[in-house]
């Protein structure tokens, strides 16, 4: 089948397509909360690892595969790998990327919620954040509503097309959203006894640390990254050929890791000031959990002046942030339907977007559900999908494809050295790494 596909126009439309992709919700309300859950400090230093040792190589694996097979995130491994089961590599990462859409709805769903609940004042007006969070989840109906509006909204800017859509609002809003995190997390640890927040963030507590550990941290870097479920792959595939993916794989790491180490910076100190008791504090914030983001951010917003202002602000760009992230991981099962079964890309994203709607509710109505969803794809199926393909790269795919791509057929320079650090890593660290996190995450 032979379409054309749609490239990237300007070199910054790449970077701020992937990185719109990569921060989003995961950064903002799962970190903090897995953050918290993990103990704080050492899982944070954990997740940065991770970043740096399977992320940014396996994110630059991602555009290799996707810019070198030009298709959607299955189609770019059965072009490189012809009449092997490769293919379904890409089809886990598609299914992934679905059974993410199904949670991830539910909580974009929620910033609407905050949104107009920001706009309208009554936000500012409620006695208790935790309750106000609380009776929106025992709401159903409210979360569905929000939900289903946001799907729609992302079918309606994956319709309007990869180009306009994506890398206009990605490049203007990020930078605003970055603002915005930087005078939060400046009010934040000004508050009179969030000394303790930043303690909890940066000074390790051994104690605290659970078997389970690696496996979080993992499968955050992935999910922040957005690595694993063919979003990289897929945009990769949109790539101009003289697009750096090295550097385009490091800028948007280190942009996505800032981004969540300022939202905890934002939070943390805030929900150590502002909560009395030092004691209680760890365990509601792991009761928190899902709620951390929208308890703690609002109850530091009550703490400023035009506090609606600010939260409506926050809240709409968070909303925007999350959007480019749900086009981008609808655009992966979109393409792929679009491609595989040469549907009609309108047909495609409607049937994505009602199947999502269906796990949506679900989602919004059981929460054991929501955390099912969330479990499986951040802590099973992503690290899977980065194990299979640092092993594609590693050991399937010819040096020779890796080093052209990397180098854009010798265009760029490279050095051998390096190439063969990357293979390396491929090849015999992360797999080593991903089955021992498995392991160790699962059997003890
Ligand atoms: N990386 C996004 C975030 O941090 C979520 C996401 C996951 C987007 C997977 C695309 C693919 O919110």
């Amino acid at each position: 089948m032979n379409k054309i596909r749609i490239k990237f126009a300007s070199k910054l439309g790449l970077v701020a397509a992937a990185a719109g992709s990569a921060v989003g919700l995961g950064n903002i309300w799962r970190f903090p909360s897995q953050a918290a859950d993990g103990g704080g400090a050492l899982f944070i230093f954990l997740y940065i690892a991770c970043i740096l040792f399977f992320g940014i190589p396996l994110m630059m694996g991602e555009f290799i595969v996707g810019r070198s097979g030009r298709a959607n995130a299955s189609g770019s491994f059965q072009k490189l790998a012809p009449g092997t089961q490769w293919k379904w590599v890409g089809r886990l990462g598609i299914i992934t990327a679905f059974l993410i859409l199904g949670f991830y709805m539910v909580v974009c769903g929620w910033t609407m919620e905050y949104i107009m609940q920001s706009v309208s004042g009554q936000l500012m007006a409620t006695d208790s954040f935790s309750e106000a969070f609380g009776n929106l989840l025992q709401n159903p109906t409210r979360q569905v509503v929000w939900m289903l509006l946001f799907t729609i909204l992302t079918a309606f800017f994956i319709l309007a097309g990869v180009k306009k859509g994506i890398e206009q609002s990605a490049k203007i809003l990020m930078p605003v959203l970055f603002l915005i995190l930087l005078v939060l997390g400046i009010r934040s640890i000004t508050l009179p006894g969030s000394v303790e927040g930043l303690a909890f963030l940066f000074k390790p507590n051994i104690e605290s640390v659970k078997s389970t550990i690696f496996l979080d941290a993992i499968g955050q870097a992935f999910f922040s990254l957005s690595i694993g479920m063919g979003c990289m792959t897929t945009y990769g595939s949109y790539f101009r050929d003289d697009s750096n993916l090295r550097k385009t794989a490091v800028q948007v790491s280190l942009l996505d890791t800032l981004v969540a180490v300022l939202a905890g910076i934002v939070i943390f100190p805030a929900a150590f000031a502002l909560t009395q008791t030092p004691d209680t504090i760890v365990s509601s914030l792991v009761a928190g959990g899902p709620g951390l983001l929208f308890i703690t951010i609002p109850e530091l917003f009550h703490h400023m002046p035009f506090s609606s202002l600010w939260s409506a602000l926050f809240f709409v760009l968070l909303g925007i942030a999350a959007l480019t992230s749900t086009i981008s991981l609808m655009e992966v099962v979109t393409t792929f339907l679009h491609e595989e079964f040469d549907m009609l890309r309108r047909n495609a994203v409607t049937l994505v977007a009602m199947g999502v709607a269906v796990l949506g509710v679900v989602s919004s109505m059981s929460p054991q559900f929501f955390n099912m969803l969330d479990y499986t794809t951040a802590k099973i199926l992503l690290p899977l999908s980065g194990l299979f393909i640092s092993l594609f790269i590693g050991w399937y795919l010819d040096k020779k494809i890796t080093f052209a791509q990397l180098s854009n057929e010798g265009t760029l320079s490279v050095s051998v050295r390096f190439i063969k650090l990357y293979i390396f890593i491929l090849r015999y660290v992360a797999p080593v790494a991903i089955v021992g996190i498995f392991i160790y995450g699962i059997f003890f």
